[in-house]
C-alpha cells in the first residue's frame, strides 16, 4: 500500500481508502465485517462513511467492528465521517449545515461509531441557507472539543472550497484539509476548476465514485446489464430517491459517447498487465495531481481483492496518457476552455 499526505495536514493516509455507502444495503453486516478485516489486512488506514448511509446502518456496523479489534487497530485507523446530507428519514431541520443538526448528527455519528473522537469530519455538501460562518465555527468548536481531529468539505465547488477556506483563514478557525468529489475516468470536469481550489489551498482530494458506481468494472455492456447483481441492474430494491440519485450521477456516463471505447483501452491495458479493468481505473485516479484518497466502494470482499490489484500498478506515461486523452470530458466553454486558458497562460 502506498501512503499519502492527507492533504496539507501532516496526516500520512492509505491512497485507497475505503468507502462504506454500500455497507447495511447491498453489503450486509457479515460481508461488511469481511471488506473492513481485508481491508486492514492490505494495510489500509482510512474508513469513509457518513451519517446518511443507508440511514446510519454503515456506521454502526463500522462501529461494532472497530469494538472488535486489537487496540492498535483501533487506533491506527482514520475515520472519516459526514453530517448535513440528505438522508430518507431528513425533515426540516434534520438536513443542512447548521449548528442546530450538524450537533445532532456528529453526536449520532460518535455514538454510532462508538468513539470519542472522529479523523475527519465533513460537511457533506453545500448549504446554501446557512450562513458559512456558522458551519465554519461548528467544525472549529468540534476540533477544540476532542470531538473532531480535522475539518473537511464534500461536493462544493470552486467558489466555495475557497470561500470555505479564506473564512476559516480569516477569523482563525479550522482549515480544512480535504474536499470529497465524485472524480473517475469518466467524470473529469471537477479539473476544470475544484481541482486547481483544491490544490492552491493544500486540501486533498478524496475521490468518490472511482468506478463510477461500477460502470469501470468493465462489467456492463452497452446493450446488456451482467447477470448477477448489479448497482445499476437490481434497481427494484430501491426506493424513488436512490434511483433519482442514481440516475443524475451516473447513467449519463454509460450513453456518453466514447465511455465504451475508453473501457476497450481500459480492458487492453489490463489483459497486457494480467490485472483487472477496475484495478486500472483506479491506478489511474490515483496517480492524479492533489488525490489524497481514492474511496473504493465494494459490495463484498471479492470486489475488494480484485480492486486491491490497483496497488501494485503504477501505470507507465504512456498509459496515463492513452487512458487522459480517451477520457477527455466535452470541450469546457468559456471560461474554461482553452480560450481561458489562454487568457490565464499569459503564453508562457
Ligand atoms: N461525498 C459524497 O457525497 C459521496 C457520494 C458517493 C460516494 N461516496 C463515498 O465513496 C465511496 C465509493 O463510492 P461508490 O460506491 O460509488 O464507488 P465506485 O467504485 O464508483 O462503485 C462501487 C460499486 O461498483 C461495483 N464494483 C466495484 N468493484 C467491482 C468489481 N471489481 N467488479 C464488479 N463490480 C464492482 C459495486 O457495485 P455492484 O456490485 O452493486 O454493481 C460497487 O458497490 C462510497 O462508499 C462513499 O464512502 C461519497
Amino acid at each position: 500500500m502506498k501512503y499519502v499526505p492527507l492533504g496539507a495536514s501532516g496526516l500520512g493516509t492509505s491512497i485507497y481508502a475505503l468507502g462504506t455507502a454500500t455497507f447495511g444495503g447491498s453489503t450486509d453486516e457479515a460481508e461488511a465485517m469481511k471488506v473492513l478485516d481485508a481491508f486492514v489486512e492490505a494495510g489500509g488506514l482510512l474508513i469513509d462513511t457518513a451519517d446518511a448511509y443507508t440511514d446510519g446502518r454503515a456506521e454502526a456496523i463500522i462501529g461494532r467492528w472497530l469494538h472488535n479489534q486489537r487496540a492498535h487497530v483501533r487506533e491506527r485507523m482514520l475515520l472519516s465521517t459526514k453530517g448535513g446530507g440528505y438522508t430518507t428519514t431528513a425533515t426540516l431541520n434534520r438536513w443542512g449545515n447548521t449548528r442546530h443538526n450538524l450537533t445532532r448528527a456528529l453526536e449520532t455519528s460518535l455514538r454510532r461509531l462508538g468513539v470519542d473522537c472522529i479523523t475527519l469530519y465533513q460537511a457533506h455538501t453545500w448549504d446554501p441557507l446557512t450562513p458559512l460562518e456558522e458551519t465554519m465555527r461548528f467544525l472549529d468548536d468540534a476540533v477544540h472539543a476532542g470531538k473532531v481531529r480535522y475539518a473537511g468539505l464534500s461536493n462544493y465547488t470552486g467558489w466555495q472550497l475557497q470561500k470555505s477556506v479564506d473564512l476559516a483563514d480569516t477569523r482563525a478557525l479550522a482549515r480544512p484539509i480535504t474536499y470529497q468529489a465524485q472524480y473517475s475516468l469518466l467524470c473529469r470536469e471537477i479539473e476544470w476548476e475544484i481541482v486547481e481550489a483544491g490544490r492552491a489551498n493544500g486540501l486533498g482530494l478524496l475521490a468518490w465514485s472511482p468506478l463510477s458506481g461500477g460502470l469501470l468494472s468493465g462489467k456492463y455492456a452497452p446493450d446488456a446489464t451482467p447477470s448477477g447483481p448489479a448497482r445499476f441492474a437490481d434497481r427494484a430494491e430501491r426506493g424513488k430517491m436512490h434511483d433519482a440519485y442514481v440516475d443524475a450521477l451516473y447513467r449519463g456516463h454509460a450513453t456518453r459517447e466514447g465511455t465504451w471505447q475508453l473501457l476497450k483501452i481500459l480492458g487492453e491495458i489490463a489483459a497486457a498487465r494480467n490485472t483487472t479493468t477496475a484495478a486500472v481505473a483506479l491506478a489511474w485516479v490515483a496517480a492524479r495531481p492533489g488525490v489524497s484518497g481514492v474511496v473504493l466502494g465494494v459490495r463484498n470482499s471479492r470486489q475488494l481483492t480484485d480492486n486491491l490489484q490497483a496497488r501494485s500498478i503504477t501505470l507507465s506515461d504512456d498509459e496515463m496518457e492513452r487512458l487522459t486523452e480517451a477520457s477527455a470530458p466535452r470541450p469546457a466553454g468559456y471560461p474554461y476552455g482553452s480560450f481561458g486558458a489562454m487568457q490565464r497562460s499569459r503564453g508562457i
